[in-house]
């Protein structure tokens, strides 16, 4: 057997692509406005400058503090070395769909390449149009090959079988009503808006929000079995969550993500919030960690530890918090001052690793439970049907060298993983395997039922974008909650209309 030698590469020794200069110019004709603090360069802080110098024609002066030396957050993109085909990897958010109108619009407006995940295939070489199997440690739940179905209807034809009419009513009926209602609501009638919890409300989302994933689609007439199967496969993948513990919303949100076409920016998601950056002028600080936020009534003084590991300290007349609060070790001393609390909340611990391998997945147990005697490319897995537990999500396979016959694959699991995990799980001897990378997040919420969400203000002039994570999760959602705040802090001052772009009009 030969195992070459497993190491895991620090992230230091891997290239981020997301290098971006310290500070960019600005105009000194523009941004004599108010000064505005935005701590976080991921898409909710990115969004938030953009819009705001979108909304008044640059009508402020913005710094932006970011921890990392780089922009994009979670949206954090690394060379992929030795690759014949796909030469970026998404460490953090990969996809968005055709929903994401704030995501879509800007690839538009900054000239940049959305690729659709069916173009994916198309640039892969054959062996990538993945079989795709939902595996609960045992045995296959569902196993799909793509080549056995020779039209999207045989497709749905094999679902409808399988889960009866389950599977029509989420992808047709239940899944793009949701989206519609979501569009309209919180992007165009009621933009822009102080309070998730009154339009969650008033639209019955808290219906989806105050129940799990499984009590919402039972109650929508979907069978626990088709839940429990092919839901949670997806509740999984995307937020490392079981379907019995997340959301409603989440879970079609999740479901939804897997039956409309996914995109990716190509070169890398980070791209649109650097764009964003860069188009709103703001001063960028990378490096910079904020660790105090001290109220003096309706201004702030912010302190950080600077890129020379410095102490400084700088007052501004409004703040916007664009990191998960608990996790960015930010103290705020209110000073007697009134601000809202902002409640705990956990995040999931999920690793990713990328792995090399000289052979596609083929372990014994894949291998002889499969229908075909071959494991599928891709392995979501689904735990709850069976009641097995699993610590791992999801395989893919990103990438293959056609010159050197490797391949690459990505694994999600919740705990880090080594060469006999790989062993165990996914490969035999036979395969020769390198990890190349590892990455430990907190990529989302425990997205326990909630139907009241803080304010987005939570204290005059000191706003909180991430209390959407709790709504829904994702690049656009953050770069929603950072238009919206752009949209309340404009209101007044504005020389264009507050509203986002509608594309589908
Ligand atoms: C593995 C993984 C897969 C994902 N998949 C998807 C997907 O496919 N599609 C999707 O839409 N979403 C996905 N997501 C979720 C998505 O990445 C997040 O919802 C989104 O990045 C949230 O944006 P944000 O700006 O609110 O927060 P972040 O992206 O976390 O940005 C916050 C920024 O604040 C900085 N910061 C924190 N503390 C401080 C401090 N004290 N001082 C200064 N700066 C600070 C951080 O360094 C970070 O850059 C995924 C996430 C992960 C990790
Ligand atoms: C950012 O600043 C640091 C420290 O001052 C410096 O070492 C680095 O080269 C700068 N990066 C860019 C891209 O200018
Ligand atoms: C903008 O803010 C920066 C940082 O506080 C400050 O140095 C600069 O003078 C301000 N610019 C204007 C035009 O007010
Ligand atoms: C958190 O911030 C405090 C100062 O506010 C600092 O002393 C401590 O080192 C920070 N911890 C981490 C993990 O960054
Ligand atoms: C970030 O700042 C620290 C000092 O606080 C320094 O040691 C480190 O080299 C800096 N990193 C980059 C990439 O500029
Ligand atoms: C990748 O391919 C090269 C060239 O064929 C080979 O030497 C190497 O061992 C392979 N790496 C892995 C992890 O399979
Ligand atoms: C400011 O925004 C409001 C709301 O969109 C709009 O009605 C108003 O016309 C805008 N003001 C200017 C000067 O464009």
């Amino acid at each position: 057997m030969v195992v070459d030698s497993l190491f895991l590469i620090l992230l230091a020794a891997y290239t981020v692509i997301g290098q971006y200069s310290n500070s960019s110019s600005t105009d000194s004709n523009f941004f004599n406005g108010p000064k505005i603090a935005i701590i976080g360069a991921g898409p909710g802080g990115s969004s938030a400058a953009y819009h705001l110098q979108k909304f008044t024609s640059n009508g402020f002066n913005i710094t932006i503090f970011e921890k990392n030396n780089y922009v994009g957050g979670r949206s954090t993109t690394i060379e992929n070395f030795d690759s014949s085909v796909n030469s970026d990897l998404e460490l953090g958010a990969s996809i968005f769909t055709s929903s994401n109108q704030i995501l879509l619009n800007a690839v538009e407006t900054f000239g940049l390449e959305a690729i659709s995940s069916d173009e994916i295939f198309l640039e892969y070489p054959t062996v990538l149009e993945a079989t795709t199997g939902i595996w609960d440690g045992t045995s296959f739940l569902d196993y799909l090959n793509p080549s056995a179905y020779s039209s999207a209807i045989l497709e749905y034809l094999y679902y409808t079988v399988k889960y009866g009419f389950s599977f029509i009513k989420f992808v047709f009926f239940l899944g793009p009503k949701i989206i519609d209602l979501f569009l309209q609501n919180y992007y165009y009638s009621n933009f822009p808006y102080k309070s998730l919890t009154d339009i969650t409300k008033d639209i019955g989302f808290d219906l989806l929000t105050g129940e799990t994933g499984l009590q919402y689609l039972r109650t929508h007439g979907i069978s626990d079995k088709f839940s429990k199967i092919f839901i949670e496969a997806t509740t999984r993948v995307n937020y490392a969550s079981n379907i019995d513990d997340i959301t409603g919303l989440e879970a079609l949100v999740s479901g939804a993500g897997s039956s409309s076409g996914a995109y990716q920016v190509y070169g890398g998601n980070y791209q649109i919030f650097e764009n964003f950056i860069e188009s709103s002028g703001s001063s960028l600080r990378l490096n910079n960690t904020i660790q105090t936020i001290k109220s003096l009534g309706s201004t702030y003084e912010i302190s950080s530890l600077n890129e020379n590991g410095e102490y400084e300290s700088e007052s501004f007349d409004k703040v916007i918090i664009a990191a998960p609060f608990h996790l960015s070790n930010i103290t705020i001393d209110k000073n007697g001052y009134e601000i809202s609390d902002i409640p705990d909340v956990e995040y999931r611990e999920l690793y990713v690793t990328f792995v090399k391998s000289s052979t596609p997945l083929n372990n014994a147990k894949l291998v002889s439970a499969s229908p075909d005697g071959t494991a599928p490319f891709i392995l979501a897995t689904s735990v709850s049907e069976t009641g097995t537990t699993l610590d791992y999500y999801s395989v893919s396979i990103v990438d293959y060298d056609d010159t050197t016959g490797n391949y690459t694959y990505k694994i999600f699991s919740e705990s880090s993983i080594d060469d006999n995990y790989l062993l165990e799980h996914f490969f035999d001897s036979s395969s020769s395997l390198e990890i190349i990378f590892q990455h430990h997040w907190n990529p989302y919420p425990h997205l326990t039922p909630i139907t009241e969400f803080l304010d987005f203000e939570i204290g005059e002039n000191l706003y909180y974008l991430n209390t959407i994570e709790q709504f829904i999760s994702t690049m656009e959602t953050a770069a929603l909650a950072g238009a919206n705040v752009a949209g309340l802090i404009s209101k007044g001052l504005n020389t264009t209309a507050i509203e986002l772009p509608n594309s589908s009009s």
